[in-house]
């Protein structure tokens, strides 16, 4: 094993960390080479500094003049030279501030600095490679972001352990978590993601459940080591007050010891930039010290070094901007009353055919936040529903062939009673 590696697996002996490396997370490190003779020629190379792979041209990294124009003129070194691997400081900085002040409950746990990573799903991924691998098991509800297949069954061989989210009365499932989690954590370790507002329900839990969620994992970490991974996708679409609308991660930062919180959040749904692939990860555990903070992410940047290099600098340094604009909270204020108003409709509109006892087969789930929303289909095939509908020139999304996600978020409000009414009236088709 590398030397580098040792000593950093040295900082964390003892913590929660080295309990739930994978064989990757154990031996990966960052390395000093380039960066270290980089930083210090940054200082001491006061004649020539030949040591960076980048042109440069008066000081500057060298562009083409389209590219300039293109780039509104920004100086290249926010369009085309690379960022820092763990991302540009300044954006971790205004992350770490801006997550603060969307989860007051943070306030005094230390966390490591959010890292930037090229999108959540990269985030994921590489808190995967570090922390899980063949053998474990990874609990998450019945109804997931389909990605986590690929992630966690097939790139790193993980059981996944499904719990039902919802109970016969709609509320979130607690005697279905607590005895997943349970026998998920039954050999030796337990590994849980979630994703509030969910995709593909657009469900957010209250705070009696997710306290319900920290509580369970709590009396399980004294057993055994916990990660949990708190995939924030769509944080801030908050549309009722049931919601709880600090990340769970503000819950289980500071919870126990034995247990590992992952945050994967990032601008990708927050600030509507899709393709910028900006996300960010962020960790804790009870009694992390500056040392432990420090040696966690050393093991990330590596694990992103060797990943993607570093992610896109004109992104990073977009949002950067965007954020310290005067601007930035009113539009995305306006921007979340847009998704709300079509949310409102939605509520409107299930009422009325509630009411107008239309294709009862439709049960919709609930939602009270996100992107979405699905209907369980009782005695009728989602796939066959899915198909219907896109005949129609209706495109929605069926899961496991029983559960129809709509993404309410994509249609314009003024639509959106058409939309369901072509959904209903091929429900009714299949009698
Ligand atoms: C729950 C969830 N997590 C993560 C992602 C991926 O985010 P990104 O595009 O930043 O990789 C999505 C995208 O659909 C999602 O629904």
């Amino acid at each position: 094993m590398n030397p580098l590696a040792r000593a950093l697996n040295d900082t964390l002996a003892n913590t929660v960390v080295a309990r739930v490396f994978s064989d990757l997370g154990r031996r990966m490190y960052f390395p000093k080479g380039i960066v270290a003779q980089a930083a210090e020629a940054k200082s001491k190379a006061t004649k020539f500094n030949a040591t960076v792979g980048m042109a440069y041209a008066d000081g500057a990294p060298m562009t083409l003049p389209l590219i300039r124009e293109l780039t509104g003129n920004l100086p290249t070194a926010e369009t085309v030279a690379y960022a820092p691997t763990p991302g540009v400081p300044a954006l971790r900085d205004a992350w770490k501030e801006q997550m603060l002040a969307k989860n007051p409950d943070l306030a005094d746990v230390p966390t490591t600095r959010p890292m930037v990573v090229p999108g959540l799903t990269a985030g994921i991924t590489m808190t995967a490679d570090l922390f899980t691998g063949s053998g474990d098991t990874l609990l998450l509800p019945d109804l997931f972001w389909g990605n986590y297949r690929l992630i966690f069954e097939e790139r790193r061989q993980c059981t996944m352990r499904e719990f039902t989210f919802f109970d016969a009365a709609g509320a979130f499932d607690r005697t279905a978590f607590a005895d997943g989690a349970r026998a998920a954590a039954s050999n030796g370790k337990l590994t849980v993601i979630l994703n509030f507002p969910n995709n593909p329900a657009g469900f957010t839990p209250g705070s009696g459940d997710v306290t319900f969620i920290r509580d369970t994992l709590v009396q399980l970490a004294d057993s055994v080591p916990v990660t949990i991974i708190t995939d924030d996708a769509y944080f801030g679409l908050f549309y009722d007050d049931n919601a709880y609308t600090q990340s769970l991660f503000t819950l289980m930062a500071d919870a126990h010891p034995n247990i590992l919180a992952v945050k994967v959040d990032g601008a990708t749904k927050e600030d509507y930039v899709w393709g910028f692939r900006v996300g960010f990860v962020t960790v804790a555990f009870q009694g992390m010290t500056a040392e432990h903070s420090a040696a966690i992410e050393q093991k990330l940047t590596g694990a992103i070094r060797s990943m993607v290099s570093n992610s896109s600098v004109l992104s990073q340094s977009i949002l950067l901007r965007a954020f310290a604009h005067p601007q930035y909270e009113q539009q995305k204020q306006a921007a979340f009353e847009l998704l709300e108003g079509r949310f409102r409709t939605l509520q409107d509109i299930l009422a009325a055919k509630e009411r107008e006892g239309r294709a009862p087969q439709l049960q919709p789930l609930p939602c009270n936040s996100g992107y979405f929303m699905s209907f369980r289909c009782n005695g009728l095939s989602a796939e066959a529903l899915r198909v219907k509908l896109l005949e129609s020139g209706v495109g929605t999304i069926s899961v496991k062939d029983q559960f129809l996600r709509i993404a309410f978020a994509g249609v314009d409000r003024e639509v959106l009673p058409e939309l369901f009414e072509d959904v209903f009236t091929a429900a009714e088709s299949f009698g």
